[in-house]
């Protein structure tokens, strides 16, 4: 067990009491330590405090992800409660508006006080006689009113904390859907405007347009393609950045190897990088990762999430996780630090990987 997880009674004397209500005092105790340690930051020019590890709802939408156990996805969401995250990154197309329902029954009272962000223009349409459902941009004034109402109504609050553009939209102008978003925030039903996977040219007409208190990239060691423009603009412009992929999707855990299967249902099955060859071919940055952590006695996705975290320009990573270990894990990414050595020497291997290796079909539902 890890040093930042709940196994670890950290050298105290009673270590190792089997008393089943010393337990309880036990796990209350590690509870509060993982609450001391939780790091929050503020998002760009809002007053929204969100804890730098946020927890990533798409696996609640319980679709393309593989089996997925709801239950224990709601669980993970208890636990992240209690152990100090307060931020949790959802979509309306996730699921097809499972994830925020989901998302809404599992927060329960608690959806008031937490950060919800939720995102809209990526739209749908289903088929019948079929689970899986066509997907579209449509980021216009019409659809930003349409969505908006159904992601309140889905999670059952008045106003969205952070609300953001899911993927840009070449049919709609920037300008005429933050006319939209601006207007809804006059009318008290969004808080803050958020963008997701915009390039820099885009960027910087939208922050030339409205305050965009965030802007979400997909980032990790084997895809660092943000860093070569939409970083430095962001940090630059106090837009604050949101990381998702951080794990290339569960890959830089190490749990994966050339051989493993997934089923048709799981995104992972049509990835290059799951594939035998994709696989070998970036086990070097897991053995790098393995080789770290052990000398830290952390985990390879703890290392990977830290690697992320010490960069300037990033306020926080938003996993997605379908069991409260892994959430506990995760978190144990935050408390820490890496020598400037090892990043370097993590920088470096990954600097071997063929470019844009991560990519996902995120726009599917
Ligand atoms: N803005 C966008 O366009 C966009 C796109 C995609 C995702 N997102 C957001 O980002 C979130 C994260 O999703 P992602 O696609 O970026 O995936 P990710 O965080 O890179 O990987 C998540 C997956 O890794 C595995 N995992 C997580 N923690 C683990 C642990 N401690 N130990 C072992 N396995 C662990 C889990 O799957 P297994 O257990 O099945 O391996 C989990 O589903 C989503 O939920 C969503 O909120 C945003």
């Amino acid at each position: 067990m890890n040093r930042g997880s709940l196994g670890n009674s950290g050298g105290r004397a009673d270590a190792g009491i089997t008393d089943p209500e010393r337990m309880d005092v036990e796990t209350l105790f590690a509870s509060r330590q993982q609450i001391v340690n939780m790091e929050y930051t503020k998002l760009g020019r809002s007053d929204l405090v969100v804890s730098r590890i946020g927890f990533g709802c798409e696996q609640l939408g319980g679709f393309d992800w593989g089996e997925v156990d709801t239950d224990s996805v709601i669980l993970a969401v208890h636990r992240a409660l209690e152990i100090g995250i307060n931020f949790f990154d959802t979509a309306d197309v996730y699921g097809l508006g499972r994830s925020e329902e989901m998302l809404a029954h599992a927060l329960g009272p608690q959806r008031k006080d937490v950060v919800i962000a939720t995102k809209f223009g990526v739209n749908w349409r289903t088929k019948r006689n079929s689970r899986r459902a066509l997907t579209f941009l449509d980021c216009s004034p019409r659809r930003v009113t349409e969505a908006l109402e159904g992601s309140l109504r889905r999670l059952k609050i008045d106003c969205i904390p952070l609300y953001q553009i899911h993927w840009p939209d070449a049919k709609t102008s920037i300008g005429s859907t933050l006319n939209a978003l601006t207007r809804c925030q006059r009318e008290g039903k969004i808080r803050y405007i958020g963008c997701s996977n915009f390039p820099l040219g885009l960027l910087v007409e939208a922050v030339g347009y409205c305050s965009m208190s965030s802007a979400q990239f997909l980032y990790n060691l084997i895809d660092r393609t943000a860093e070569n423009d939409v970083l430095p603009f962001c940090k630059e412009r106090n837009v604050s950045v949101l990381i998702y992929g951080a794990l290339a999707h569960g890959l830089l855990t190490g749990k994966y190897v050339p051989g493993t299967k997934f089923p048709a249902n799981d995104r992972r099955s049509r990835l290059s990088i799951f594939t035998p060859g994709g696989l070998a071919d970036r086990y070097p940055v897991i053995k790098r990762l393995q080789d770290v952590a052990s000398r830290y006695e952390m985990t390879p996705t703890q290392v990977a999430i830290r690697w992320i975290l010490e960069n300037p320009a990033i306020s926080c990573v938003i996993t997605g996780v379908k069991t409260a270990e892994q959430i506990e894990e995760n978190v144990g990414a935050l408390g820490w630090q890496l020598s400037q050595r090892d990043r370097e020497s993590m920088t470096g291997v990954a600097g071997t990987m063929p470019e844009g290796s991560s990519s996902v079909e995120s726009k599917n539902a």
